[in-house]
């Protein structure tokens, strides 16, 4: 991969995105440009971070240098959207912009940039440990080697998932919500702990140990998962006892509408 990518809004997506591909040696950083927005932001990349990438503060003469690059990554927040301006590159005919941005469409995005290819990009926070989830829906004329390349971008830190438009916000609901709502249950579930007289630390670290172990039985014995709830339910005892107040408090149909809920909220910023 030796393509000189820009990108669009250098912050926490994108260093997750960029930084172990420059780890992996996939790409090198003289061939990426960066651009921020604040002069704060430009210092404390060109000080703190890793690798000595191109950067550049929007608004600024230089800046300009980012449009001529083939592949650009958009990854400013989605209400920052409008301050970016395309420049027309007139020496390349085939540009991309792969956007991350939650919730805008591939429409918005061709009329905000109508000189390039757009591809939408959904992804989560995961990606910043290399155990994401990236799920591409490809807008109009993308060729396979384009298509190639950006997978390749993605699947270096990501499990890459290929859909059309329609189903990205329910996949942005499932796994860049997800993160959060995990986080709530695993919150929840240790106060339950703590109420039961744990330490609130070691309570964490009991339900976090055994969310992974529970996921690494169902895939490692191809159990499904109503099989593994059989197996601990026994008659008259403690789950079925944890169980039926959770039904009681309608827990599955408040998780299954929380998705749902996010799904709409996407469908609303397109
Ligand atoms: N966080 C998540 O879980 C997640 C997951 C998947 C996708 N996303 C998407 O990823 C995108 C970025 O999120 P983030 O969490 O990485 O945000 P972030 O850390 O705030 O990064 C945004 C970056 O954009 C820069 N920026 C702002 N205005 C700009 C402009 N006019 N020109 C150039 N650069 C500009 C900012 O620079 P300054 O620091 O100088 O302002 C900052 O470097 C969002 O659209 C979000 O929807 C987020």
């Amino acid at each position: 991969m030796i393509s000189k990518i820009a990108v669009i809004g250098f912050g926490n997506i994108a260093k997750a995105i960029i930084t172990p591909l420059l780890d992996n040696k996939l790409l090198d950083p003289k061939n990426i440009y960066c651009l921020v927005n604040s002069k704060k932001t430009l210092e404390s990349i060109k000080q703190n971070y890793k690798y000595d990438v191109n950067i550049f503060q929007s608004n600024t003469k230089e800046a300009k240098i980012i449009w001529e690059c083939p592949v650009k990554i958009l990854s400013v927040k989605p209400q920052q959207l409008n301050e970016i301006i395309e420049i027309k590159n007139q020496k390349l005919s085939d540009n991309l912009i792969v956007s991350v941005l939650a919730g805008v469409s591939i429409n918005k995005l061709r009329k905000r940039f109508p000189n390039h290819k757009c591809i939408r990009v959904v992804t989560n926070v995961p990606i910043t440990i290399g155990r994401g989830l990236t799920g591409i829906a490809w807008g109009e004329e993308i060729t396979s080697d384009q298509k190639i390349f950006i997978k390749k971008l993605f699947n270096n830190s990501s499990k890459v998932y290929e859909f059309l438009e329609d189903s990205l916000d329910i996949f942005l609901a499932l796994t860049s919500s997800g993160p959060a709502i995990i986080a709530l249950i695993i919150e929840a579930l240790s106060d339950g702990g703590l109420s039961g007289g744990l330490q609130k630390k070691l309570s964490e670290e009991l339900v976090m140990e055994m969310i992974i172990g529970t996921i690494d039985l169902i895939k490692q014995s191809n159990m499904t998962t109503t099989e593994l709830r059989n197996m601990v339910t026994s008659p008259g005892g403690t789950t079925i006892s944890a169980i039926r107040v959770l039904e009681k408090k309608s827990l599955r149909s408040a998780l299954i509408e929380s998705i749902i809920s996010a799904r709409n909220r996407s469908k609303e910023f397109s």
